[in-house]
């Protein structure tokens, strides 16, 4: 098979850990006898230091004729980064919104998930990381506050911000069609999340969700308020499967279930539209004080590549050879310096970014 990848390196660690995910993806189409190809554009911060604004019409075209998207991390340290006293939507992160938005990637997948050899990284209960937990966070990512009007203008003498949160029934549906169909293929539950104890979109979002349920009588549904979500996620993780949800409250849920994984470092997404391609990135950010050091964990990004080749090109062999491969180099006992935490750092190999992709790399093999 052809694959035809764009690839944004971003800002921060984002170059080096696409470095480890190429080698890594050029490993499995060797392996398998794919023909992979790569055009990198700028996003974010490079792309403002290059072209004065996050985000060109030649890197959306590029994203576009691609089959898929495989992108590193945007962004730097909004305290000192001269990026951010540029308008709000000249800053890196419009750079990314403007990209989901031009390619219509509605559905954002982030899988949050606890291998067994990363238990002593998990900061939960003893009793909780032994049960483990396996979950799906279905983000709307084109809606809601996030695209809604905003302005900040005087009004009777002082200063006053908005932002709206709206949703419209089609793009409540259309992801929630996507948590039922995905929740058939996992373990058939969707925990719906909102807050529908105060918000009007909230309450539309509940109603929807519950139409598009009587389609899917296999699956079983019920509904979470966001602040129990919350509590829920450090309390019993295990009881997730498929977490619906909308974009702010699903950025920032997702964040919360990466961490009890032990590591951000660990955690891949997707976002998809309605045909088969997706763009695929690694659910954390630039890290912008650990750049160019050579300690950044690659594997959010490697299995954000394994995600790529599940959803973009069907190709479940080849994204279980990546997945296996991690959990080899876990089994193993090597680990980037994110994954230690207060675990006995004696017990484990310490490696850099790059050395966690060689080894990575040495453990692809035909399944
Ligand atoms: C994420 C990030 C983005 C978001 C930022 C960089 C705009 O936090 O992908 O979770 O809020 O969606
Ligand atoms: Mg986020």
């Amino acid at each position: 098979m052809k694959l035809n990848i764009t690839v944004i390196p971003g800002d921060g660690i984002g170059p080096e850990i696409i470095a480890e995910a190429k080698k890594v993806l050029d490993k499995v189409c060797d392996l398998y006898g794919h023909e992979i190809s790569y055009k990198e554009v700028l996003m974010g911060g490079c792309s403002i230091d290059a072209y004065g604004k996050p985000l060109t019409d030649e890197t959306i075209e590029a994203a576009r004729s691609a089959d898929a998207v495989l992108m590193g991390s945007i962004g730097g340290n909004t305290q000192t980064s001269p990026w951010y006293k540029l308008e709000p939507h000249l800053r890196p992160e419009a750079g990314l919104l403007g990209l989901r938005k031009a390619l219509s990637l509605f559905a954002n997948l982030r899988p949050a998930y606890l291998y067994p050899e990363l238990k002593e990284a998990c900061p939960l209960k003893e009793e909780m990381a032994d049960r483990g937990f396996d979950m799906l966070i279905m983000r709307e990512l084109t809606g809601g506050l996030y695209f809604g009007e905003r302005s900040t203008k005087e009004v009777d003498g002082e200063m006053t911000a908005v932002d709206t949160l709206i949703y419209k029934e089609s793009e409540i549906r259309r992801i929630a069609i996507k948590a039922f169909e995905v929740a058939r293929k996992r373990r058939k539950s969707v925990i719906s999340v909102d807050k529908a104890n105060v918000l009007d979109s909230s309450r539309l979002w509940r109603k929807v969700v519950e139409e598009v349920r009587k389609d899917y009588p296999d699956v079983e549904l019920s509904h979470m308020l966001v602040d129990n979500c919350a509590m829920q996620l450090v309390r019993d993780p295990a009881q997730f499967d498929v977490v619906l949800t909308e974009n702010m409250f699903g950025d920032i849920l997702s964040d919360e279930a990466s961490m009890i994984t032990g590591s951000i470092g660990m955690l891949p997404s997707a976002s998809l539209n309605d045909s088969s391609f997706g763009l695929y990135e690694p659910s954390h950010g630039s890290a912008p004080d650990i750049a160019g050091k050579d300690i950044a964990n690659p594997i959010a990004t490697v299995l954000s590549a394994a995600m790529m080749l599940r959803y973009s090109f069907n190709l479940d062999k080849e994204a279980d050879s990546i997945e296996e491969a991690v959990r080899q180099v876990l089994r193993d006992g090597y680990r980037t310096v994110d994954l230690l935490g207060a675990a006995d750092a004696g017990s484990f190999k310490k490696v850099g970014c790059k050395e966690m992709g060689d080894l990575l790399v040495e453990r692809i093999a035909v399944l």
